[in-house]
């Protein structure tokens, strides 16, 4: 009994650590250097466990674009995780879960600066979405907020 939960205990301990030494996603973050609700979305990437590299450009739309995400769907800020582009104030959730469900598209994007999105506190918040964007420009929901 002892030594069966010593066994269960020593592999949940090397899981663990395994786990934690290749969980830390980087997301490349472009962002100007005066803007302060990025920062508060970046605390909100660390928080959820990804680490963040955080770029002051001058020309935002220049980095969404080299990313491949339209103009149309701009926020304050754009970035990169796993191949996608991830625009705007997007939830840590939906991020995880585009990695984890890998669909086929450009990426992701929370258009404008709704308030109430992550980085984006609110008193007032309002209903948005995340949408998923193809290389086209055509875009679907991808989680209601
Ligand atoms: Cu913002
Ligand atoms: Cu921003």
């Amino acid at each position: 009994m002892n030594r069966s939960f010593l066994a269960l205990a020593t592999l949940a301990i090397l899981g663990a650590g395994s786990a934690a030494a290749s969980a830390a996603e980087v997301i490349d973050v472009y962002k100007s250097p005066n803007c302060g609700c990025c920062g508060k979305w970046i605390d909100h990437m660390k928080n959820a466990g990804f680490e963040v590299r955080a770029h002051n450009v001058m020309d935002v739309p220049l980095a969404r674009k080299a990313l491949g995400m339209p103009e149309r769907f701009g926020s304050c800020h754009t970035a990169k995780v796993g191949g996608y582009a991830v625009e705007g104030h997007v939830p840590a959730a939906d991020v995880q879960r585009l990695l984890r469900e890998k669909p086929k598209a450009v990426g992701i994007a929370v258009p404008s600066m709704p308030p109430g999105s992550p980085g984006m506190e609110s008193a007032k918040p309002v209903p948005y979405n995340t949408l998923l964007v193809q290389a086209g420009g055509e875009a679907t929901i991808f989680a209601k907020h």
